[in-house]
């Protein structure tokens, strides 16, 4: 429901309108003012609970030869002011019913010299607030080009940031924890390599950002609804302690192409004095649009396994031959080619695989290097480089899709278009029919290694124009989409919830390239989670992955325990077992976790949650009574303290406790656990000790008076 106030007057007399305009959350403890400078230069501030969170910032935009700009002369010629109250259902998530409750402002600005108009939209919700400009139709603006947006984020102090470089091209980096003066001297040791990047200052950041004040504030930077525009770094003035707003150019050094009537995404900063909040906070989501699609029925959480871990250990390989340096689509001769003996997409591994979801009520199969064109991919700036529907000679397509539907899994479609997008424009409808054709429901695609066009990067605005249409155009063809090295997620499935997932971050693989920080997990729900979720791929039971690959030593910096943790921790509707099927088979008692956690929650709860440190959640299922409790620990060893009041009064239950051994610790025991069977009820408290790297998961299940006898209470 939407209540509308409209406070007018005419420019030219207008006194009134000249004063600071404030405006407070739904509750009153997030508050915004809006004033002009004596320049015309429009600014905000935002506090919470009466503490500042934001200093007075600038608002703007640096516009191409354009010697007015959009930065000052301006003033006040209107304001409306509104409240807004809704419920709504996400077609998957974290819970079944999500408020949106804020306060909005909109100032509509006119500057002076020019006549030209300009809207800022405020809406301050219980956990935060997000901006954005309006540009609406008008006489004296019609297309012109940012070179900068000029809007700030002024610090109130030297704030414990959780940062990955900025970056154009990638997400893929490990998080820092540092004051904001260190940012600068960390930076270069921060930027590890990848296929693609560009770093851009000393002190660029990326968002999602998380802040820790030192008198207790967690604060969230990011944006919501990103579309048509290109995507938001923050560069630090760390004498100041201000971030000003960075966005990604494109080949020519512009950054966003705009017309009025248009808008640039939500500016966002989630606030709270308890990190928990900013895990439950729903803010990016409300945001964005409503859903777009009218019929959902085709959009459902996808539990997985893979022919994936083999390539990214090094055991197998996505490429059929070594015949060739080069290979052509149409020319090469991949019939009379000899098989490396490598290969992992044949079809007699896929049907392994196809074997193993059946038998473990996995929904789908994941299969990547089906398609020829593999043997040159990536660095070589090949325009023509996949066709996405001829598959190797050792891949039987139809002989998989029948054995597959007769075993009652679905196959998930592969789009690698190592960066060349429009190669993969050119053939996004053949290959999407190619799918429905052949009973494929989901794809997960990818952009590693530089962009074509050349010279574009992963997050300039029209890279994120074409990752809004493949997700549109799947939406047509009733196809689910799970992006890898896309733009980081904004809330745009709440549009879009074919859009089931993304990578855009450091996820699993990198274990099998080296290694992550074993806290890694305990940031991202903080950071990346915020814009929507991840297809993290956890899962991982073999921890030497020489004993997978004996060409490669990296270790994987996590327990057992822990990778059973981050299935609930790590909110998707997207989750991989991503390990190899001999694996699983060595631990059948922990592996029994993953068949078992659910996929779609009525309520999450986030019960325990440190930034760096450890993160507890508990979520109910959708459609059943079942709960399932997750925790992951940082580097340091830590007992968790959780009470089970969530349960039903007067229910039994039985809980499965998967956690770490005494002695289990990430880098020398990680595959010590332990499963214990016990009663609890709501008022059962449970008090767990994790391991270094370490976490356990709690399967809590209804149970009657039979099924208990024999188990000790908690
Ligand atoms: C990088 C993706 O993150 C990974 O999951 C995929 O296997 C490779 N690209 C190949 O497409
Ligand atoms: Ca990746």
């Amino acid at each position: 429901m939407k209540q509308l106030l409209m406070l007018s007057c005419l420019w030219l007399s207008c006194t009134a309108l000249a004063v600071a305009q404030k405006i407070a959350s739904p509750n009153g403890e997030v508050q915004m003012q809006f004033e002009l400078l004596k320049d015309g230069t429009p600014t905000y501030s935002l506090s919470y609970k009466g503490k500042p969170v934001v200093k007075s910032s600038k608002l703007g935009f640096k516009i191409k030869d354009d010697e007015n700009s959009l930065l000052n002369d301006f003033e006040v010629i209107e304001r409306e002011e509104s409240t807004f109250d809704e419920s709504w259902e996400p077609v998957w998530g974290e819970e079944s019913e999500i408020q949106n409750t804020y306060n909005e402002l909109a100032v509509v600005l006119n500057q002076k010299p020019t006549s030209r108009e300009m809207i800022i939209r405020f809406r301050v919700f219980n956990d935060g607030l997000g901006f954005r400009y309006e540009f609406p139709q008008q006489e004296n603006l019609g297309h012109f080009i940012v070179e900068d947006e000029k809007t700030q984020f002024a610090m109130t102090g030297d704030h414990t940031a959780f940062w990955i470089p900025g970056d154009y091209d990638t997400q893929e980096y490990d998080y820092t924890e540092s004051k904001l003066s260190e940012i600068r001297g960390l930076m270069a040791n921060s930027i590890t390599d990848n296929l693609s990047q560009t770093s851009f200052s000393d002190t660029g950041v990326q968002t999602s950002l998380l802040l820790r004040t030192d008198d207790g504030l967690y604060i969230n930077l990011h944006e919501a609804a990103l579309l048509d525009y290109p995507a938001m770094h923050l560069d630090l003035d760390d004498e100041n302690m201000t971030f000003e707003s960075w966005l990604t150019p494109d080949v020519t050094g512009n950054k966003a192409y705009m017309i009025a009537p248009g808008k640039t995404p939500w500016r966002t900063i989630i606030v709270s004095d308890d990190a928990r909040d900013i895990l439950a906070s729903r803010m990016t989501y409300n945001l964005n649009d409503p859903v777009a699609i009218d019929d959902t029925s085709w959009i459902r959480p996808v539990k997985y396994v893979g022919v994936w871990w083999e390539m990214i250990t090094g055991k197998s390989s996505w490429h059929y031959t070594n015949d060739f340096p080069a290979v052509k689509l149409g020319e090469t001769d991949f019939e009379n080619a000899t098989p490396n003996d490598t290969h992992g997409a044949t079809t007699r591994n896929v049907k392994r695989y196809i074997d193993f979801a059946a038998k473990h009520g996995f929904d789908g199969v994941l299969v990547e290097g089906w398609n020829i064109g593999w043997e040159d991919w990536f660095g070589n700036s090949k325009d023509y480089v996949f066709d996405f529907m001829t598959p190797y000679p050792d891949f039987d397509l139809e002989e998989i899709r029948d054995y597959a539907k007769s075993k009652g899994v679905e196959m998930i479609m592969h789009h690698e278009t190592s960066s060349s997008v429009r190669n993969y424009e050119r053939h996004l409808d053949s290959a999407y029919q190619f799918m429905k054709d052949h009973g494929y429901n989901a794809v997960k695609s990818g952009y590693v290694g530089d962009i074509l066009p050349r010279g574009e990067n992963h997050y300039s605005q029209w890279l994120v124009d074409h990752y809004q249409y493949a997700i549109e155009k799947a939406a047509d063809y009733e196809i689910m989409v799970n992006a890898h090295e896309a733009v980081r997620p904004t809330g745009i499935a709440r549009t879009w919830p074919n859009l089931i997932a993304n990578e855009s971050a450091r996820g699993t693989e990198y274990q099998a390239f080296g290694g992550s920080k074993p806290n890694h997990v305990t940031v991202l729900p903080f950071t990346r989670l915020i814009g929507g979720p991840m297809d993290y791929t956890p899962g991982i039971f073999e921890m030497d992955i020489s004993k997978v690959n004996p060409e490669n030593d990296s270790w994987v910096n996590s327990t057992i325990a822990n990778q059973l943790a981050l299935y609930v921790t790590m909110y998707s509707p997207l989750q991989m077992a991503a390990d190899l099927p001999e694996n699983y088979e060595r631990f059948p008692d922990a592996f029994q976790f993953i068949k078992d956690v659910g996929m779609d929650w009525q309520k999450s709860l986030y019960l325990e949650a440190e930034p760096g440190d450890y993160i507890t959640i508990a979520r109910k299922e959708k459609g059943t009574n079942d709960w399932f409790v997750g925790n992951v620990n940082g580097e340091t060893p830590r007992t968790s303290k959780i009470k089970f009041d969530f349960l039903d009064a007067g229910k039994t239950y039985i809980a499965t406790i998967y956690s770490d051994a005494k002695n289990a610790h990430y880098k020398d025991n990680p595959q010590a656990y332990e499963i214990k069977k016990v009663v609890v009820n709501n008022k059962s408290k449970l008090s767990q000790r994790s391991a270094a790297g370490g976490g356990y998961a709690i399967s809590i299940m209804e149970a009657d008076k039979s099924e208990t006898r024999g188990l000790r209470k908690l």
